[in-house]
């Protein structure tokens, strides 16, 4: 166990975690209500929360908009002239943003919007890279009561065509191209491509990052600057059900099809102000580096809402960790002072691989905490990351949460003692546990399915158009032979989060990983449905399974067992194709790293693939109930 100094803990905004969570354990809606009022409402709610199985709706009768909260209520405080954001390009560009400034921007592209003809509710798909744009489209679309629906930019075409589909989104954001390295990704093609046989995109609004050669449809296509050109720098912010939808983010589960995961206005901001001020210990002065994209939940999360509602500084890099150096994170920490650091311990890992020589070269000593978050950190790296980068006098906080929870929901405070490897206990108003296939909670340090049984703010609202899904993936999930039931109480909230964990006799939380067929590659959640599909989609391809293998950098890599249609010949330039197939299709963090030709696939008597038996095969553990096993 690793002890917080004495100084971090009377600094800190809770120095006794354990008292205040017995004690918020009382009356969490208390609680919840109390924090929520730290923020501006254009009308207070009514009920702080009602629960109707099997949705919790936070702050209802409320009016709000997390963009007043976010910019608004700053503009006539000191807070508006102080920096929202610091951008550094790949190439050495710097742009930075005042809390005016950033306003302005935001109210002239919401007036570009509107100009197009976009109304409240209506959806817009923003697919950009890491530039200033991703964030002020986010915000843009929200102040006028439109919900976004970001897609990563390293999504290929088909990744995106779905999502704007399953959106329907009638307007899309994108750049005309960027650089990625020593290339320039032209991502307008793939807008172009996605979208050529989809009449519901009526606009598409081009930012322009890279300056390379793009076509661009006349009446369809329009520049961001011509957009805004003459628009307004003052626009007025929609007033929103705090349960109106915020965003809609699409994330993968255990089917072909990714969901689309529905954040409202209301509880998301009073969730994401309240985990970032308290668990990064924010204040005034921070230089937050949250190394993430805006293109995943960590980026709306915490290098958008969170960090603005908080009215703090964040340091936004364009590229990669090590371009154009190895050294690049640390040069920039040292360069901007940052004060607070989060990354994924994917990164942690490939970067302690390079060796002490590029962090020593740099002066961290601006660094006060640390964060991790995505997929599990061995102790190994949590240690490096610790005493390399953190100097032993950062507390480092492993978070786990989810798209769906929003939040932080388990995590160290500065002020907990830590243990390399856990991410510590649940978060104030939030009751975590580890329960077997009936919901009993299993003995300490036995491994079981990690749910959560309390609703929290920042829960999301729904599967996007799914709601059988939403039943079926988080409450009435198969694994667990519970029944449930509608009962107006919270005494039988169990959420499913699809993650194995154990906890141990201090009640500290150990995630072991997914229980689902979701694939973690460097912390990216994959399905492995969606996957095969892939795969499947090859006209040489009869059927495939993937699988998540445990790989030293990556935490998982994905390794495919193909059967091939009959006549087909199993070759290594057959192989090269399938991978680029698969890059096409979804994306480059999606390339397998193994693909195996084969002649059968174990199956359930009904044809579903057993992918739990070929990864105990792979791996070489027992196979465990294999009754169901078509011999
Ligand atoms: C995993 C990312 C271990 C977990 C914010 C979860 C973690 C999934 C941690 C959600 C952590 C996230 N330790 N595992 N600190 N944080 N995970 O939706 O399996 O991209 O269910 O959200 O990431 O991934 P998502």
């Amino acid at each position: 166990m690793i002890f917080p100094s004495e100084k971090t803990i009377e600094e800190s905004y809770v120095p006794d975690y354990e008292k205040l969570y017995a004690q918020v354990k009382e009356d969490p809606e208390a609680f919840w209500a109390n924090i929520a009022k730290e923020l501006s409402w254009f009308k207070l709610w009514n009920k702080v929360i009602a629960w109707d199985y099997p949705y919790a709706r936070w702050f209802v009768g409320g009016q709000t908009n997390i963009v007043y909260n976010a910019l608004d209520r700053y503009q006539k405080t000191p807070i508006a002239d102080k920096l929202a954001y610091i951008w550094e390009g790949q190439d050495g560009t710097v742009r930075k943003y005042t809390y005016r400034q950033l306003n302005e921007e935001v109210c002239r592209l919401a007036n570009g919007l509107k100009s197009l003809g976009l109304k409240k509710g209506d959806k817009v798909s923003i697919y950009l890279p890491r530039i200033m744009e991703q964030i002020i489209a986010m915000l843009a679309c929200a102040k006028i009561g439109l919900v976004h629906s970001v897609v990563f930019s390293g999504f290929s075409i088909e990744a995106l065509k779905n999502r704007i589909i399953d959106a329907e989104a009638k307007t899309v954001i994108c750049a005309d191209g960027y650089p990625y390295k020593d290339k320039v990704i032209e991502c307008k093609k793939n807008v172009d491509e996605a979208i050529k046989d989809l009449p519901q995109v009526e606009h598409v609004i081009i930012a322009k990052r890279a300056g390379n050669q793009i076509t661009t449809n006349p009446g369809r296509d329009i520049w961001w600057d011509e957009l805004i050109t003459k628009q307004d720098t003052i626009c007025s912010t929609e007033i929103m059900e705090a349960t109106d939808p915020l965003f809609i983010l699409y994330t993968s589960g255990s089917t072909g099809k990714p969901k689309g995961v529905i954040h409202s206005h209301g509880g998301y901001q009073v969730g994401t102000y309240l985990t970032l001020k308290w668990v990064f210990d924010i204040r005034s002065d921070d230089i937050w580096f949250c190394t993430a994209d805006a293109g995943w939940i960590t980026g709306h999360s915490y290098i958008v809402y969170g960090p603005l509602l908080n009215g703090i500084t964040t340091f936004v890099y364009e590229s990669v960790p090590d371009y154009p150096d190895r050294g690049k994170w640390w040069s920039l920490v040292e360069k901007y002072k940052v004060t607070k650091f989060y990354t994924a311990p994917t990164a942690i890992r490939s970067l302690m691989r390079y060796g002490d020589e590029w962090p020593k070269k740099y002066d961290l000593s601006s660094l006060k905490i640390l964060g991790s978050v995505g997929e599990p950190i061995n102790p190994e790296a949590w240690l490096w990351y610790y005493k390399t980068i953190g100097r032993e006098q950062c507390p480092l906080i492993d978070t786990w949460w989810q798209t769906e929870t929003g939040m932080f929901m388990l995590t160290p405070l500065p002020s907990s003692p830590l243990k390399p490897g856990s991410c510590n206990k649940p978060f104030f108003g939030v009751e975590a546990d580890v329960v077997d296939a009936n919901g009993k909670p299993v003995p300490v340090d036995t491994q079981g399915y990690l749910v959560i049984k309390t609703p929290w703010p920042s829960m999301l609202m729904d599967v996007y158009k799914n709601p059988k899904k939403y039943l079926e993936t988080y409450f009435e999930n198969e694994a667990l032979n519970i029944n449930k039931n509608n009962e107006a109480s919270f005494s039988n909230f169990l959420y499913f989060t699809g993650d194995s964990a154990k906890k141990d006799k201090d009640g500290y939380f150990w995630i072991v990983g997914r229980n689902d067929d979701v694939i973690k590659v460097s912390g990216h959640r994959l399905g492995s449905a969606e996957l095969e599909s892939a795969f499947v989609a090859h006209p040489a391809v009869a059927e495939a399974a993937v699988i998540g293998k445990p790989h030293e950098i990556k935490g998982e890599s994905i390794k495919a067992f193909v059967i091939l249609k009959h006549g087909q010949q199993p070759t290594d330039t057959l192989k090269e194709e399938l991978k680029k197939q698969v890059r096409t299709l979804i994306g480059p963090i999606a390339t397998p790293d193994e693909i195996v030709f084969i002649d059968k696939l174990p199956k359930t008597r009904s044809g579903k693939i057993m992918r739990r038996v070929l990864k105990a095969q792979e791996l070489g553990q027992p196979l465990g109930d294999t009754s169901t096993l078509e011999q």
